[in-house]
């Protein structure tokens, strides 16, 4: 089954085709971010107009470097929800358009699924059920992954997702957007206890989180410091902001580990690419006896691998049975 998958849902225009599963045959994406960090984050209008422009030569594009025609694709899958609502439509209809044309069925996929799934493609002995730790611009989450379409959070932030508060602590430090891998690259030789910062928790609720008050935390020692002519440990601030969200992700995965029991721990999203996460998840995972399975970088952020790969789990439709499918900015898990 060769197929080919569109993810549009935020500002990287991405193509890419895979052959039964896990196996990727092209992986073609066009970031957007420079055009959105003049604004310093993502402009809606903007990222719909760039994937329009986009679309059409990234498909090709994808095409070429798997040595394919279009009459080779058995489906179409496209990232369907949550995300940007016109960015996400810029994706559907040109999906819904290329599977009609084809004669081919189109498979929608959630975008939290296609993250989870970047996994299988790294490592192809991965079967669920596993406990993944889904922390990405907008998204934080524990997700009990019983089956590949069949999952459950049990446990979320309640305010900011991680990686949202990577990017305005990055903004407010001058870093740039998305500025979540700068604030990693500046945290690197900086002293993780050079500022304590707080770490949330919130009573009877021990696997949600809450990054807000860290946010704000952050951003208002920084401000102070500039009203007051004090000069910052840049790199300290940034190890000991990264130390402080890794100190509420990881006891949150290794307390949901344990109530779930099973072997495997699997990480998705951008913020996975977290050197100190990845660092604090691999020890205490190991300490717990229980497998890791870390996404390579280029897996963590949005791609088209990801829901080319998720595409293959999904029940298989009919030629004509999804050409009704809209975009929707929330989805349920
Ligand atoms: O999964 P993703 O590409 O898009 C969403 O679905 O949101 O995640 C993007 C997020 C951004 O907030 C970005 O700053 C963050 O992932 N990110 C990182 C790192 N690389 C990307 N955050 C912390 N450390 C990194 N190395
Ligand atoms: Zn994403």
């Amino acid at each position: 089954m060769t197929i080919l998958a569109i993810e549009t849902s935020c500002d990287e225009t991405a193509v890419a085709i895979s052959r039964n599963g896990r196996e990727i045959l092209a992986n073609e994406i066009l970031s957007q971010s420079d055009l959105h960090a003049l604004y310093g984050g993502v402009v809606p209008e903007i990222a719909s107009r760039n994937h329009i422009q986009a679309i059409t030569k990234l498909v090709d594009s994808a095409l070429e470097a798997a040595s394919l025609q279009k009459s080779d694709l058995d489906a179409i899958a496209v990232t369907y929800a949550p995300g940007l609502i016109g960015a996400l439509l810029v994706g559907v209809n040109f999906a819904k358009s290329m599977a009609y044309g084809l004669g081919v069925p189109l498979i929608p996929i959630h975008h939290i699924h296609g993250h989870i799934a970047a996994n299988y493609i790294a490592y192809p002995e991965l079967r669920p059920p596993f406990l993944c730790l889904v922390v990405s611009g907008g998204h934080s989450q524990l997700v009990d992954v019983r089956g590949y379409t069949e999952m459950q959070i049990i446990g979320s932030t309640r305010d900011d997702a991680a990686g949202e508060c990577f990017d305005k602590v990055a903004r407010v430090l001058g870093l740039g957007y998305p500025g979540g891998r700068a604030l990693d690259e500046l945290a690197q030789g900086g002293d993780d206890a050079a500022y304590d910062f707080p770490r949330a928790s919130i009573e009877g609720a021990p696997l949600d989180m809450s990054f807000s008050g860290l946010k704000t935390a952050v951003i208002n020692l920084i401000h102070n410091a500039e009203q007051k002519g004090e000069l910052l440990d840049r790199p300290g601030l940034a190890a000991s902001f990264a130390r402080a969200v890794s100190d509420v992700l990881v006891p949150r995965t290794i307390v949901a580990a344990r109530a779930l029991r099973y072997q495997a721990v699997c990480v998705a999203g951008g913020v996975a690419a977290n050197s100190r996460i990845r660092r604090d998840l691999e020890i205490a995972v190991k300490k717990e006896g229980h497998t890791l399975y870390l996404p390579p970088l280029a897996l963590c952020g949005d791609n088209a691998a990801m829901i080319a790969c998720q595409a293959n789990f999904e029940p298989k439709p009919g030629p004509l049975d999804n050409l009704a499918c809209n975009a929707y900015a929330t989805m349920p898990l």
